[in-house]
């Protein structure tokens, strides 16, 4: 793997001057934070030596770099879903090339079911912790310790500097924001009632198909992760309507506008 992520590094250097420190993966309908980049450059994912592809509807797939408020970013637009059949390793491959490009910090941010009853379709929420009912792990397998130890620190998957930061800015700009744990759930189903009632059980505030396998990486790799979910829609049993994934990529929309002013001010004081 090792020797792949670096021919991915080096095609995408060749390209690319540039050395961003902060990566962001753009969940769901909130894409629209690469409207405010400047200096754009980007590469499609099928450019990329050794780089998986997008296939899910609302998502595109390329790495986009460029200057938010003044500083060098990195977007992935466009992440990879266990539930298309990828595999962990492959779902995690980005953050693997991240890493090799010098990204230090990154934030995640993802559209979501809510289960915290207080919570409502447009909530942004701080992730603070995860619970991961994937089932398995992109750890899984013989480590190379050129990426990271055998047996990572998982105490701190977002980083609590970052997560204070944030809720500072929200304040100050005045974005709306709550914090919890996200569970991560395989998909591609939206759950069932009664797994949604399990998953409250144990904890979870909101619910996803995405981030965590990214989390898992990022910490593996020493990189600081700072997650925002976007609540678009109460989970299973707890709203009364069905699930359409056009009404949550619609919703999500809707809240990146707060999102984006949200994550520029962030990556603004991110240095
Ligand atoms: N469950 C899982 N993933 C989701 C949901 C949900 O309710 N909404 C958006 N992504």
């Amino acid at each position: 793997m090792y020797d792949k992520v670096m021919e991915s590094v080096n095609y995408i250097k060749e390209k690319i001057a540039r050395e961003p420190k902060v990566a962001v993966i753009l969940g769901s309908g909130l894409g629209g934070l690469v409207d405010v980049v400047k200096d754009m450059q980007y590469i499609d994912y099928k450019d990329i030596p050794n780089f998986p592809q997008s296939t899910v509807e609302g998502h595109e797939g390329r790495l986009v770099f460029g200057k938010i408020n003044g500083v060098e970013t990195l977007l992935m637009q466009g992440r990879f879903h266990y539930y298309e059949g990828y595999t962990m390793k492959e779902v995690t491959y980005p953050i693997y090339v991240m890493k090799q490009l010098g990204i230090k910090s990154i934030i995640v941010t993802n559209a979501c079911g809510g289960i915290n009853t207080s919570f409502k379709p447009g909530t942004l929420m701080i992730i603070n912790d995860f619970i991961n009912l994937f089932g398995t792990n992109p750890l899984i397998g013989i480590n190379d310790k050129r990426f990271g130890v055998r047996f990572p620190d998982m105490s701190e998957p977002y980083k609590r500097e970052l997560i204070e930061k944030a809720k500072t800015i929200a304040d100050e700009i005045g974005v709306e924001h709550r914090e919890g744990v996200y569970a991560g759930f395989m998909g591609p189903y939206y759950e069932t009632a009664a797994e949604i009632r399990s998953i409250g059980g144990q904890g979870a505030d909101a619910v996803g198909m995405s981030t965590v396998p990214e989390t898992i990486a990022a910490n593996y790799l020493g990189i600081d992760v700072l997650g925002i979910a976007c609540i678009t829609n109460m989970a299973t049993g707890i709203q009364k309507e069905k699930h359409s994934h056009e009404r949550v990529v619609a919703t999500a929309k809707k809240a990146s506008i707060d999102l984006c002013k949200w994550v520029t001010k962030i990556i603004e004081n991110m240095n």
